[in-house]
């Protein structure tokens, strides 16, 4: 007997971009719709890298999600700190993100070197404060990911007691390295468990799944999932939903990310059932998220059920979702 319905205990959303202005406005309700509350990236134009700028965009996230029950979980972009400044910030935040200078979206102002951020690391590790990673070298595209995991590495043996978590991971030696060292954790994307490099560039370029980390291998690929579906205790979900306006994505210079907030439980409720995993999807859209930070969030449930929906072409006509104009075999109940 097939399911036809699934309810979610307070889903979360552990890596998330909502941008400002317009763009919140537009996609902070989506993601509020969902999900129970969110871990939102702080790599902003000018990225939020004081408290006095933390608490100023976690009031405009709660402006532009009101009349949802949504709990924004806020980040720092990592730059060097001060043990007052941390000790001051630490409980308005969830953790710190480091960004590799240049590897993504907003990033030029990240860290050149890694030894030289050591001391705030060690600082964040004295208070508990985790830091969340976008673990990409500057080297060969495919391989940025698997040359960062020597210092992955090296900051859990370094900083034991550091919580550590590598963010939208895409390659089978990044799972296997969750089982080798205590303190690191992991999100993964949904679009990393559903496509490849193949995907995205093996026929006509498609620029709506073109992202950073760029998706890999089949190899890789099967290895995400099945942390997934076996519901990995160290994996969490994060959508890594990262909007750009259409006329950003779809030009020459194409902006790296892939909007699925809107989409992403419905989808995932098709792919676990698929591969029999369904009854392991509350662990990973909520229950590890919850263990591994401690977290505690809002009351609410979202059901979803096996109804077909379409997915709409855009969303405010200028941000365009992953499989825009598809059908899915799931959809969230509306009631
Ligand atoms: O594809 C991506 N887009 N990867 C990131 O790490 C950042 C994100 C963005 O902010 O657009
Ligand atoms: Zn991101």
């Amino acid at each position: 007997m097939p399911t036809d319905s699934l309810t979610l205990d307070r889903p979360l959303d552990m890596h998330l971009h909502l941008r400002e202005k317009e763009m919140l406005g537009l996609v902070g309700p989506l993601s509020a719709a969902h999900f129970a509350g969110a871990v939102v990236m702080p790599n902003l134009v000018r990225p939020v890298d004081s408290l006095a700028d933390l608490l100023a965009y976690r009031e405009q996230v709660a402006a532009a999600t009101s009349g949802h029950v949504f709990m924004p979980f806020m980040t720092l972009f990592f730059r060097d700190y001060s043990d007052e400044e941390l000790a001051a910030a630490r409980p308005h935040l969830l953790g710190i993100k480091l960004y590799p200078a240049g590897a993504t979206t907003n990033s030029e102002a990240g860290v050149k070197a890694i030894d030289a951020a050591e001391s705030t690391i060690r600082r964040m590790e004295e208070q508990g404060i985790p830091l969340l990673v976008h673990g990409e070298t500057h080297g060969f595209v495919m391989d940025r990911e698997s040359e960062f995991l020597a210092i992955y590495r090296h900051l859990a043996e370094t900083f034991p007691k550091l919580r550590i978590t590598m963010e939208h991971i895409t390659t089978a030696g990044a799972v296997a390295l969750l089982d080798a060292f205590e303190n690191l954790f992991a999100t993964v994307t949904l679009q990393h468990l559903l496509i490849t490099l193949d995907d995205v560039a093996g026929g006509l370029l498609n620029p709506h799944l073109f992202c950073k980390p760029i998706a890999k291998r089949p190899e890789d690929r099967a290895a995400l999932l099945a942390a997934a579906l076996g519901a990995h205790p160290k994996l969490m979900f994060g959508s890594d939903s990262a909007p750009h306006p259409r006329s950003r994505k779809e030009c020459c210079g194409c902006a790296a990310g892939v909007f699925t907030a809107p989409i992403a439980l419905p989808v995932l409720a098709e792919l676990f059932e698929k591969h029999h995993g369904l009854e392991n999807l509350q662990a990973f859209v909520s229950d590890n998220a919850r263990a591994i930070y401690g977290v505690d969030p809002p009351a609410k449930s979202i059901t979803l059920s096996r109804q077909p929906m379409k997915i709409p072409e855009s969303y405010g006509g200028t941000v365009v979702p992953m499989f825009a104009g598809e059908e899915i075999g799931w959809s969230v109940r509306s009631d």
